[in-house]
């Protein structure tokens, strides 16, 4: 449906522009990552100002950093470099050092680009709060997938055209640091590859064995493809042994994943008869049109009692899986997405054990009215125009150095996210200040 209604508003556009259009809709945050039209269209300027606007605790859950003292977010600098979607790990050994990553945009420099990359560095906080490559940033060594072309078919033929990596996530599994990106696929038109992170940059000697997605893999799916995969997110249950979570909507869909790519049956039919009530009462309702929920970060495991507190002990009852997903709208062609936090169980069946009650509000969030306004209003509809800045949140990481997958409720977490397609940024904040106001499942 949306793909119909962009291509109503950009029918004098060149046909290539127009698929330029419907695949960077595909990809990633919305419009962004790369194939965007808007250098060519121009843009408005925008301010944001988060002291005005409307009270947002009403409708959402406001979360603060801990670290700085106007406690916002901050902005991720790719040195000169235009990025999106980023994701942020601790650096495996140098302390006060992050491992930055995100997709270049390289905003049409070259005529009728089809070629895509991943940006990595270390980088540390500047004296302006931002946090910034140390050196210039590289590209990840990742090689280009060749797909099955014959599954690009209709409007979206030009994929199979696509070389390189899209919309990174960088995240530590319990042993070692992952990346799942999307890139040309043999099972569909478009997948999700998996790698370990520590073949994409000098991460520094560590134990590997070979078997171990050393060597790019694709992701397999246990029931019916879409034609553009993608924000599938690894879990681990606490025997350590790995799943893939494919959708939360409209309904739940995760698999046993092995090292080969391959994966067991769908899992989420076992847990549904406990997930259905908790996800009617809890689960945002999505409009008619131009809405959508998404799976949006990876994911970690958290132990909700304090890790300063002897008695807390993680155990099946009281640790679980964490992940992030968003509503998206795409009203009046823009994109605005309200995030959710969302725990299930570490163990079979890996029910949802809570939801988000509220969207969560990243302090620092430009309210209605100071969202980027898109090319081609009218008049009246500039007049009229209301809606908030778009945060598009793409990973969740723990902050402190030498943690990996688990944390606990007093630990704090990075949360990295794209602001508008244009700026990537991140705020730090407790665990258990993410997951307040948790709506249970107990309780549904
Ligand atoms: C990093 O910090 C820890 C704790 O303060 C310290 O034990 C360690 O030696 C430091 N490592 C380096 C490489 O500076
Ligand atoms: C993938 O790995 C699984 C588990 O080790 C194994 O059962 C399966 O045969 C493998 N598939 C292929 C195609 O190698
Ligand atoms: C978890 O809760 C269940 C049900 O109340 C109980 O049977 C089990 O012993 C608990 N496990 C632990 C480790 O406390
Ligand atoms: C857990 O830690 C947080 C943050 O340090 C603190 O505010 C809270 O009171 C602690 N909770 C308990 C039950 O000790």
């Amino acid at each position: 449906m949306l793909v119909r209604g962009l291509k109503r508003l950009f029918l004098p556009v060149a046909s290539f522009l127009l698929l330029t259009f419907v695949v960077a809709t595909y990809f990633g945050s919305s419009r962004g990552a790369g194939w965007s039209l808007r250098g060519g269209l121009g843009s408005l300027p925008f301010d944001r100002d988060s002291s005005s606007g409307r009270d947002v605790s009403q409708t959402h859950h406001e979360v603060f950093s801990v670290s700085r003292a106007d406690k916002k977010f901050f902005t991720i600098k790719f040195g000169e470099l235009e990025a999106t979607n980023p994701s942020i790990i601790p650096h495996p050994s140098l302390n006060d050092t992050w491992i930055i990553t995100a997709q270049h945009m390289s905003r049409g420099a070259v005529k009728d680009t089809v070629w895509f990359a991943e940006l990595v560095c270390n980088a540390a906080f500047n004296k302006n709060g931002q946090l910034e490559c140390l050196s210039p940033p590289m590209n990840m060594p990742i090689a280009a997938t060749i797909g099955d072309r014959t599954k690009c078919t209709g409007e979206l033929a030009f994929f199979a055209l696509n070389i390189g990596p899209h919309d990174a996530r960088v995240f530590y599994g319990p042993r070692f640091p992952l990346t799942i990106y999307g890139s040309n696929s043999m099972f569909t038109c478009f997948g999700q590859w998996v790698l370990d992170f520590r073949m994409l940059m000098d991460w520094g000697y560590e134990h590997f064995f070979q078997n171990e997605f050393r060597t790019p893999t694709e992701i397999q799916r246990p029931s019916a493809y879409g034609a553009i995969e993608k924000n599938w997110f690894m879990f681990w249950d606490l025997n350590g042994q790995m799943y893939a979570h494919y959708d939360v909507a409209p309904k739940r869909v995760f698999a046993k994943l092995e090292y080969n790519g391959s994966v067991g049956q769908d899992l989420a039919p076992l847990a549904a008869a406990q997930d259905s009530k908790c996800m009617q009462k809890y689960m945002p309702s999505v409009g008619p049109k131009l809405e959508s929920i998404h799976q949006a970060t990876n994911s970690l495991a958290v132990t909700l009692c304090n890790r300063s507190d002897p008695k807390c002990k993680p155990d099946e009852n009281n640790t679980f899986v964490l992940t992030i997903f968003q509503h998206k709208s795409f009203h009046a062609f823009h994109s605005v997405y309200e995030p959710y936090a969302m725990l299930f169980r570490q163990s079979a069946p890996f029910e949802v054990y809570g939801i988000s009650s509220k969207p969560i509000w990243i302090h620092g969030r430009g309210k209605e009215g100071q969202g980027k306004k898109p090319p081609g209003l009218t008049p009246e509809e500039v007049q009229t125009w209301n809606q908030t800045e778009m945060f598009y949140i793409t990973s969740i990481s723990w902050k402190t150095h030498g943690q990996k997958y688990h944390g606990y409720s007093d630990d704090v977490l990075f949360i990295s996210f794209g602001i508008e397609d244009e700026t990537t940024a991140g705020i730090d904040v407790l665990a258990s200040d993410l997951l307040q106001g948790l709506g249970l499942c107990s309780i549904a």
